[in-house]
């Protein structure tokens, strides 16, 4: 009899690369990848050929967003894994559990409050679990930074100092796809700081009581560009000679996966992955700042520079 457990991915963007490695390789023995779902059916075609040539696997099953429920009526996964754009994981995490599936969900678990309660108010109906993978935790020197802390080696943490700053290769590439509009990704609090607020929180045992925060978009965008007196012609790099010079550019025809998952893409959804960090529109925040106090009467600090 197969004791896998079953999993389907819906969001087969970049990210669900590392699921479909695990399931496929380290993990086959334990689990089992039973479909996939996107918008693209160019990205999930792209996976399985990739499956084909590096693991010689047969084609998974692949349905378009539209046919959610159909997946999982037809392939019977015991855990949905969502792995979409921020601000569309509430209605996957809730359609799943309603159709008897636990979820695992990408970070942040969402992006407003009221995607929130519908998030707990479908847990609370179904009985189903849900994971959000907070994978910082499982850095070896933060994980050790919490036993410190728990076997008191620091004594009871009074204040938390935490900045975090992003450099213009991973942190750029916040404000060229679809995270810069805050719709989408509910900001850097929200879409990066998640990670950091889980630390905290885990690290020191508890829960901030009263939160206060401050954010302005200074250095990316079209705005700060102009006062800066820069003025940048192109609204994307791949194949712009003048951005051969540019520092933040990203070419889509640099990597076979860019390629492959993003620019042959492009006509189906028009989602471009490579768009100019100082063009429009950017509506998040890349200079944040937050005071906490916690239930534990712990204060923090906190600072996020993109
Ligand atoms: N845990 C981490 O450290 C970490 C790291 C990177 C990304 N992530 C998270 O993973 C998720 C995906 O990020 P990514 O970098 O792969 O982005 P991506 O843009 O590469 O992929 C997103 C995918 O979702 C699909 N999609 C968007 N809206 C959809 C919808 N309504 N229905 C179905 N599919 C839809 C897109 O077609 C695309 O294939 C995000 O939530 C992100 O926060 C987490």
């Amino acid at each position: 009899m197969n004791q896998r457990k079953r999993y389907a991915i819906v969001g087969t963007g970049g990210r669900a690369g590392l699921y479909i490695e695990a399931l496929t390789t380290t993990y086959a023995a334990v689990g089992e990848l039973v479909a996939l779902c996107d918008l693209s059916q160019t990205r999930m075609a792209w996976y399985n050929t990739q499956l084909a040539a590096r693991l010689d696997l047969a084609p998974l099953p692949t349905y378009p967003a539209d046919a959610f429920e159909r997946m999982i009526q037809e392939t019977r996964p015991d855990t949905v894994i969502v792995a979409t754009m921020d601000s569309t994981h509430h209605d996957y995490i809730t359609r799943a559990m309603t159709l008897g599936c636990d979820v695992i969900t990408e970070k942040p678990m969402t992006t407003d409050l009221a995607k929130l309660r519908a998030i707990f108010a479908a847990i609370d109906a179904t009985g189903r679990s849900l994971r959000v993978t907070f994978n910082y935790r499982y850095a070896p020197a933060y994980t050790r930074l919490r036993e410190l802390i728990m076997a008191g080696v620091v004594g009871r943490p009074l204040l938390v100092d935490f900045s975090w700053l992003l450099d213009t290769s991973h942190g750029a590439d916040y404000f060229r796809r679809w995270h810069r509009e805050k719709a989408n990704s509910g900001g850097l609090l929200v879409h990066k700081a998640t990670h950091h607020f889980d630390l905290v929180n885990w690290w020191i045992g508890s829960y901030p009581r009263s939160v206060f925060a401050l954010g302005s978009l200074s250095f990316y965008g079209k705005e700060n560009a102009a006062a800066r007196g820069e003025e940048y012609a192109y609204h994307r790099y791949t194949n712009e000679p003048a951005a051969a010079q540019d520092p933040f550019a990203l070419s889509l025809t640099s990597q076979d996966a860019l390629k492959g998952l993003y620019l042959d893409a492009e006509a189906e959804t028009g989602y471009l992955r490579d768009r100019n960090v100082f063009g429009e529109p950017i509506t998040i925040e890349d200079t944040m700042t937050v005071t906490a106090r916690y239930a534990n009467g712990a204060l923090l600090s906190y600072c996020l520079v993109a």
